[in-house]
Formats: structure tokens, C-alpha cells, sequence
């Protein structure tokens, strides 16, 4: 079967589609027919060698596909050869067969097609499980940064399913504006001088209750100078992967009573990986119901991911990628 391999430590110069092993399912594993994999920047922070992303050399990256169910490992209950579902492999999943843990290979409801399926597992999942970590209530405003890409569309379409208020976005270039407008900001802002005042007047004036920032440390001064009396501010990546500064003193985030917080799927998959299958149930249920969508950018081969990775990786990625890897 031929998967993406990411051979060591760089660029597109080391990622190669090659023939590899048919892998089989261990106990407690299920291994699927990829119909389509989802691209995430967290390959990207793999293939660039930031820490604690590729587990070993060469690399297989994927981290969520749908598909049809090949084959149960031993002990596996509830899931059959032919069932289509959403998973989250544990790496490996750009590739025409991945292995996923069968707690985290959830069933796809008949009316949703597998290519928006494979956005699920990890990207809408992720989206949902944001708001669930900053404890979006009612009417909340919201501030996303980096709020074009695949996180960011996906939080354009939840934040009003959900009940949240005014969603704002900020993004890295003038040219992504218009792309998260499109997508569902109220407002989107290209990050530059006088941010603060921007984001505020994007928001009648007032601060925010719900900050999602994956960008490190470098926005917490921002995202602590727009946030609202009560507000919950949530760390969910390092997109730069420059070394970390220092977190706000105590004293600001009382003076300020607001709530900074962090949120990891990775580390909730090793944790509760309860709590990620049943987000991804629940997303599945919003987009059976119709309450969701969400536009994907089709890519036909796994042949054409090492360019689109290398799109992510200078941030000039609009929307959710997901390939078509048919056998
Ligand atoms: N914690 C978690 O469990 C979790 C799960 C999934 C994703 N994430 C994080 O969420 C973010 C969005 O992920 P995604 O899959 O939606 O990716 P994406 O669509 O490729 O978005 C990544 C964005 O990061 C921004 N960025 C800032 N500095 C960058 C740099 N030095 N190089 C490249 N891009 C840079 C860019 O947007 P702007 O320049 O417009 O800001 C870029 O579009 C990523 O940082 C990812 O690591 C975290």
C-alpha cells in the first residue's frame, strides 16, 4: 500500500509517497480503507522536527481519516469489516490503510459523506473541544488567532452553532482577511500595530469572555490586554515552535479575573480518549442533523500533500485540506 513518509528532519525534499507493508490490527486495534485523510499543521510541526511531534525516524504522519473498516483486531467489539467510520490513527494516517485504536474509530452516520468525515477526528473535534475547554457560554464573544486555516473554519462554523456572540479573528496576513470573513468571522484583523484597540472596537468597545490562541506565547500580552472581566483564555499550540516565553504573573491574572488555561487532544487522547470519541460523535450528530458544514479543499493524491504541507508550513494555507486516497 503506499503512505506518506517523512524521512528525516526538514522540508518537502524529505517527505515521499512510497510502497510499505499492508500494516494488520493488533487487539484493540481496527485497520481502515482510508477514503480521505485530513492535512493538519501538526504534520507540519512533525516534518519540521519541533519537539515531541515525530516519535521516530522516518516518520509516518496522519493524524485523522475516514474510511471503511478492513479488519478488527482481537478483542474488538461494536465495529465490523465494511463499517464507515472517522478515526484517529496514531500517526500514519496519510496512507491508504492506517491503524487506529478502536475506541477512537467512531461510526459515520449514514448522510455524512466520508470526505467531510475526514475533517472530523481531529480538526472539528478539536474545534468543539476549544469551546468546551474556554466554557463558551451563551452570547460569549470570541477571539481566535490564526483564524483562516483548518482550526480556525472549523471554529467559524461552531461558535454560532453553539450560541456564542461576536467571533473575531485575527490572522497573520492582510491577504487571509477576507478568507475568515468569508468563513464566518464578524470581523477579522491582520495582526500588526495597535491590535488591542482593533479587537476592542471590532467588539463595541468591550473585551472579550473567549480567547483561543495557538500562537505560543507570543500573543498572552495581547490576548490579557483584550480580555473581558471573567474571561478564559486558552493555549493550544506553538505554530512559530520558537521556544516558549514566560507565562503572566499570578498577580495579572487575578487583578485581571481571568482563567488561562490549555488544551491538548493529543494529551486528552492519552488521558480520556472517551472524551475525544464522544466529541467526535457529537460533531458527526451536528453534520447529520444538517446544523453543520463545513468547506474542505480536496487534494486527489497523496502525491500532492508534501506541496500542500508545504503551503501550511508558510502559513499561506486557507481552510481545511483533506486527500482522496483511494485504493
Ligand atoms: N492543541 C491541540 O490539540 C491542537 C490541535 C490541532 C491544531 N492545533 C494548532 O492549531 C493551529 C492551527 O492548526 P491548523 O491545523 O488549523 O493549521 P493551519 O490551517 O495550517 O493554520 C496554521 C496557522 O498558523 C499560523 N502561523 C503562525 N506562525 C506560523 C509560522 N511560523 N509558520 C506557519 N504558520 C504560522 C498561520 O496563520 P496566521 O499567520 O494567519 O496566524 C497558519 O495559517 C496550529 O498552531 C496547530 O498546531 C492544536
Amino acid at each position: 500500500m503506499r503512505a506518506l513518509v517523512m524521512t528525516s528532519p526538514g522540508g518537502s525534499e524529505n517527505s515521499h509517497v512510497r510502497e510499505t507493508d499492508e500494516p494488520r490490527p493488533g487487539p484493540g486495534e481496527v485497520s481502515i480503507d482510508v477514503a480521505y485523510a485530513g492535512l493538519n499543521f501538526m504534520d507540519v510541526m512533525a516534518r519540521r522536527g519541533d519537539a515531541g511531534y515525530a516519535t521516530s525516524w522516518p516518520y509516518r504522519p496522519g493524524l485523522e481519516v475516514s474510511g471503511t473498516v478492513r479488519e478488527v483486531g482481537a478483542g474488538v467489539a461494536g465495529l465490523a469489516a465494511g463499517d464507515r467510520v472517522a478515526a484517529v490513527p496514531a500517526g500514519g494516517g496519510l496512507a491508504e490503510i492506517a491503524l487506529a485504536r478502536a475506541e477512537l474509530a467512531v461510526p459515520v452516520p449514514a448522510d455524512v459523506s466520508l470526505r467531510i468525515a475526514a475533517a472530523t477526528p481531529l480538526g472539528l473535534t478539536t474545534a468543539l473541544l476549544l469551546l468546551e475547554a474556554g466554557h463558551l457560554a451563551p452570547g460569549d464573544s470570541v477571539l481566535v488567532h490564526s483564524a483562516s486555516g483548518g482550526i480556525g473554519g472549523a471554529l467559524a462554523q461552531l461558535v454560532p452553532l453553539l450560541g456564542g456572540g461576536r467571533l473575531i479573528g485575527t490572522v497573520g496576513r492582510q491577504e487571509k482577511v477576507a478568507a475568515a470573513e468569508r468563513s464566518g468571522y464578524d470581523v477579522a484583523v491582520a495582526r500588526g500595530d495597535r491590535m488591542a484597540e482593533a479587537i476592542r472596537a471590532a467588539n463595541d468597545g468591550r473585551g472579550i469572555d473567549v480567547v483561543l490562541d495557538p500562537l505560543g506565547t507570543t500573543a498572552l500580552e495581547l490576548d490579557l490586554e483584550i480580555a473581558a472581566p471573567g474571561a478564559r483564555v486558552v493555549m493550544f499550540g506553538n505554530a512559530t515552535g520558537e521556544p516558549l516565553g514566560p507565562l503572566p504573573s499570578a498577580g495579572r491574572l487575578i487583578g485581571g479575573n481571568i482563567t488561562l488555561s490549555g488544551f491538548s487532544h493529543r494529551g486528552l487522547l492519552a488521558a480520556s480518549p472517551q472524551k475525544v470519541s464522544t466529541a467526535i460523535r457529537r460533531v458527526l450528530g451536528f453534520l447529520a442533523a444538517g446544523q453543520l458544514s463545513l468547506p474542505v479543499v480536496e487534494l486527489p493524491s497523496l502525491d500532492d500533500v508534501p506541496a500542500a504541507h508545504d503551503l501550511l508550513a508558510a502559513g499561506h494555507g486557507t481552510g481545511k485540506y483533506v486527500v482522496r486516497t483511494p485504493r
